[in-house]
């Protein structure tokens, strides 16, 4: 890319100007190092734009043709990366017009006709993130098959579930994949509502008050495959909700993607042993020999805490700004850019690793028969004998003391010890101190029983048969 050393170029705006731009300024004041990320938006708004001036009789055929294939070839240089890059043209849509001047003369310059750089770039940003929102959309679709195609095989497995991460009751480790499934699930609901916001036109707007030509915006919107059009022309050219509410969208789905990073790190400790990370997904020690490290688990957790700032930047960014357009607003598309690749990153990442994850599954049945995960059992079998249910508590936590003094789990203990806290025990009392009877007694929606896990893999797979089918 040229710096800003270089003799000054005219600029596309400096009519009224009697000096050149400072050369700092210059490079302060340019955008074009990031937002050239959004060339191809940028020449497929100019394409639309151009196609409905010449519809509305604003442009001529051949001067459209001309435009078309100018641009056409402007877009095959930025593909093939051949395409100069100048600073002093300052952002995209500036190197952009510039080019096909230069290539098309002064037809070139009829394409800005009813059209500003601040409704151009609030329709670039809406179709640059539209684009990524489909892509992540998938990716989104693809760990959740991940997560259905590990719980599939671990319906049956039992592993301690936690609260406080103390030993609460038993849980099949399906029933627990299944909860991630959840989460996900919302996040993409979420994100499809989301996108119904940003897809709206703000093209027609122009700098803020909209244009004297007789533009028909309703054809740009559906030329773009926009939605509806934006239906107040300062709005459209100012506010940055719509990236806002991506960036919080990211925050939650970063959240969730941080708990289960945070589970991943503690299950494949030998402390936990639940499962096995495949070595492709882990990196070693240069110092020590042993080490097999968790980076990836790690990496998603602490890149959960950039993708929070990028939400606190734009929110900072766009508080108190006053109607319309503001140059600070130049500064919505770094955090919103490094936020769709940060969650594009994970969730490529997770939606390999997840399905490869090689679950211990003798490891997670003893982690399960520590900690009495079946007293709520032994408490509710007492309740089913007609004990209320506070008092089957009390008996319960007797027995569980009594247990720890012993250093036995529940079901060691003899009938004669049992029976010694409430005589309402008796020797079938042994089926529900079983971590199968445990899970298997949970066999209400939602509950954690081999048989519920089962069925809501089913519903899982029908949800996303439903939207393939979209
Ligand atoms: N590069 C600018 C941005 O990203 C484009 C709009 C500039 N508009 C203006 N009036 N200076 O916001």
């Amino acid at each position: 890319m040229a710096d800003a050393t270089e003799t000054p170029t005219k600029k596309l705006w400096d009519g009224r100007f009697t000096e050149a731009t400072d050369a700092f300024v210059e490079v302060f004041t340019a955008s074009v190092g990031f937002d050239q990320q959004m060339a191809l938006q940028d020449i497929r708004g100019s394409i639309a734009h151009a196609t409905m001036l010449q519809r509305a009789d604003i442009l001529s055929e051949s001067e459209l043709e001309l435009i078309l294939g100018g641009l056409d070839e402007i877009q095959q240089e930025i593909i093939e990366n051949r395409f100069e890059w100048s600073v002093s043209l300052e952002d995209v849509h500036m190197n952009i017009e510039s080019a096909l001047t230069e290539k098309i003369g002064v037809v070139g310059k009829t394409l800005h006709t009813g059209r500003s750089r601040n409704d151009q770039v609030a329709t670039d940003i809406r179709l640059y993130l539209r684009d990524q929102i489909d892509q992540i959309s998938d990716l989104l679709t693809r760990l959740q098959q991940g997560i259905l195609s590990l719980a599939e095989n671990e319906s049956e497995t039992i592993m301690p579930g936690f609260t406080h991460l103390q030993v609460a009751q038993p849980v099949t480790f399906g029933h627990h994949l299944m909860a991630w499934y959840e989460m996900i699930e919302r996040d993409y609901s979420r994100l499809l509502d989301c996108r119904k916001r940003v897809n709206v036109l703000p093209l027609g707007a122009a700098a803020l008050a909209g244009t004297t030509y007789p533009i028909n915006r309703e054809m740009t919107a559906e030329l773009l495959s926009f939605d509806s059009v934006a239906r107040n022309s300062l709005d459209a050219v100012s506010d940055r909700d719509f990236a806002i509410e991506f960036c919080s969208w990211a925050s939650i789905l970063m959240m969730h993607m941080s708990r289960w990073s945070e589970e991943i790190v503690l299950w494949s400790s030998p402390q936990f042993g639940f499962i096995d990370l495949p070595d492709r997904f882990c990196t070693g020690s240069s110092i020590m020999p042993q080490k097999k490290n968790p980076d990836v688990p790690e990496l998603v957790r602490g890149k959960t805490g950039r993708v929070y700032g990028s939400l606190t930047s734009l929110l900072t960014l766009m508080k108190s700004q006053p109607l319309a357009y503001n140059k600070d607003n130049q500064e919505d598309k770094e955090p919103l850019f490094d936020t769709v690749r940060t969650v594009s990153d994970c969730l490529t990442a997770f939606a390999d690793m997840i399905p490869a994850m090689e679950p211990k599954r003798e490891n997670m049945r003893l982690a399960a028969t520590k900690g009495y995960a079946t007293a709520t059992d032994l408490a509710d079998y007492l309740v089913n004998r007609g004990l209320p249910f506070r008092d089957a508590h009390d008996v319960v936590g007797k027995l569980v003391a009594l247990a720890i003094e012993q250093n036995a789990d529940l079901s060691e203990l003899s009938i004669h010890q049992l029976r010694s806290c409430s005589d309402l025990i008796d020797s079938d009392v042994y089926d529900v101190l079983t971590l199968d009877g445990s899970v298997r007694a949970r066999n209400h929606i939602g509950g954690t029983a081999p048989e519920m896990v089962r069925s809501a893999i089913a519903f899982a797979k029908a949800q996303l048969e439903r939207r393939a089918a979209l």
